[in-house]
């Protein structure tokens, strides 16, 4: 009996295996494991969540918040680039039909709403994920420190500004603007020199 199927469990189990599992310093592998315990899993369960307000694909939106960031794993850039190519290919190899690894692709090329724009449901929905899991202190807090070894660090003034022009240009949803209008203000309150 051929047991090779799709399965998105099995598919996020894989994920969270490349990044905890990646080879390099420990330094590198410390970040990778908090990207995905901080970024990776915020990313897909705030997109679950909205998939249930706004509707869409809630697999290929579940597959996108996954894979959106893979390229990062090897520190690929541009991320949205790369990542499209590799997130395709790694659904093919895992079994997936070739119209699901080509809407998750889109979404990976558009998360960063630079070069392509969101236009599906799926594609604005992991964007706009990805956006507010940034303003996330325990992200920054965290991820900072271990980059530096101190207990707190201070953003520097270009991270607010990348922060707040990802917040104007990704977020596509009133409500969630709404929402997380609270969440920036701790946020400020916590890291603005
Ligand atoms: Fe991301």
């Amino acid at each position: 009996m051929n047991t090779k199927k799709f399965d998105i469990y099995k598919i996020e189990e894989e994920v969270k295996r490349m990044h905890l599992e990646a080879a390099g310093e420990p330094q590198r592998k410390k970040l990778l494991e908090h990207f995905w315990n901080h970024h990776i899993v915020p990313v897909v369960a705030y997109s679950r969540e909205m998939a249930l307000r706004y509707g869409g694909d809630a697999e290929i939106i579940h597959l996108g918040a996954l894979l959106h960031d893979m390229a990062l794993i090897e520190n690929a850039e541009p991320h949205d680039e790369i990542g499209a190519g590799k997130a395709y290919e790694f659904l093919i190899v895992h079994w997936a039909p070739p119209e699901t690894a080509q809407k998750v692709r889109d979404i990976v090329l558009k998360h960063r709403c630079k070069l392509y724009i969101p236009e599906t449901v799926e594609e604005k929905i992991v964007a706009t994920a990805d956006a507010l899991a940034h303003f996330f202190p325990e992200f920054h807090g965290s991820g900072a420190s271990i980059i530096s070894g101190e207990d707190h660090v201070e953003m520097n003034v270009l991270d607010i500004e990348r922060l707040e022009k990802e917040y104007s240009d990704k977020v596509f949803f009133e409500k969630e603007k709404e929402l997380f209008k609270e969440v920036i203000k701790d946020f400020q309150k916590e890291f603005y020199i």
